[in-house]
């Protein structure tokens, strides 16, 4: 079965075809029967990006959206994740988004007969995040070999950073980290550390992340203007950026912390284009594991 729990379920040709069809997804046209086929999107934590785009994405491809509310469910009563997801299917939901606080939620879900596309789990992965940045990045610089992304911040508590570190390698872009020691993780970063000046000066890519307090609480001790003074993509540091350097955030942005205001929607912000480019990947996902398109044969973009 297809699913897409994490971006090892892909092969790199499958990820490779994922990226072509979120390209032609724009104009693609699905045939659809008399029954629209209805997909079900559970968060149970909180999301703006991946679920509207998830949504929006259903709706351009003609799919029926079951939004389930975990807080009037019976999630409540203690009913666990397994059963809520096999009850789903048993109805007649034919894929379900799932995002969840725990690490690799999925692992209890192995009877589940339908796909599982993670929309995020923990601290663990976010494989869709992680092919509109991809896809993003192709847009700009065609090919992955030897693109330096510098991925800077919280990385120990990042489910982006580890996602985006493997996959990136394994295309042959460079990867390099910037951000506080104490979040610093050697199994994501694999000892290429470098300083934000370093950073700002070498990256074809700076790519900013969010403090994630939502899993560490007390942002580390830093006071908002530290941390932006010391580890933020400063209105001074932009300027030592290379010309053709983009920035991305996969948002929400905290404003003057990590990135400076005025950067959010500058001439190299890609920020709100990764936004529209979530939409074109999560509509190529579902297409993926709902056999809506052909994915084994495809001419390459480039
Ligand atoms: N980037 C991202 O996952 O945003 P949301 O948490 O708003 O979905």
């Amino acid at each position: 079965m297809k699913q897409l729990r994490t971006l090892e379920d892909l092969s790199l040709e499958q990820l490779e075809a994922i990226l072509y069809k979120a390209n032609q997804m724009e104009t693609a046209l699905f045939k659809q029967g008399d029954t629209p086929i209805s997909v079900a999107n559970l968060f149970f934590e909180p999301s703006t990006r991946t679920k509207c785009s998830f949504e929006m994405a259903q709706k351009e491809l003609g799919l029926h959206s079951l939004q389930f509310d975990v807080g009037s469910s019976s999630v409540q009563k203690g009913e666990t994740l397994y059963d809520t997801i096999k009850t789903l299917e048993t109805i007649g939901c034919k894929a379900v988004v799932v995002r969840h606080p725990e690490k690799a939620y999925y692992d209890e879900l192995d009877n589940i007969s339908i796909p599982i596309i993670n929309a995020g789990d923990g601290a663990g992965d976010h494989p869709t995040q992680s092919l509109l940045d991809l896809l993003t990045i192709q847009q700009e610089f065609v090919i992955f070999q030897g693109v330096h992304v510098v991925i800077c911040g919280d990385i120990r508590h990042s489910r982006v950073a580890r996602t985006n570190a493997n996959i990136l390698r394994k295309l042959g872009a460079k990867v390099s980290f910037a951000g506080p020691e104490d979040w610093m993780d050697e199994s994501i970063t694999q000892g290429n550390v470098i300083s934000m000046d370093d950073a700002v000066k070498s990256a074809d890519v700076m790519m900013m992340l969010r403090i994630q307090t939502e899993r560490h609480g007390d942002a580390g001790g830093w006071s908002k203007k530290d941390y932006h003074d010391q580890f933020g993509l400063t209105v001074d540091r932009e300027k030592m950026m290379r010309n053709h350097a983009i920035i991305m955030h996969p948002a929400p942005v905290n404003r003057d912390v990590e990135l400076a205001s005025e950067l959010v929607e500058c001439t190299r912000s890609r920020i709100f284009k990764q936004m529209r480019n979530g939409v074109l990947v999560r509509k190529a996902v579902l297409a993926y594991v709902l056999d809506l398109m052909e994915v084994k044969t495809y001419e390459r973009a480039i």
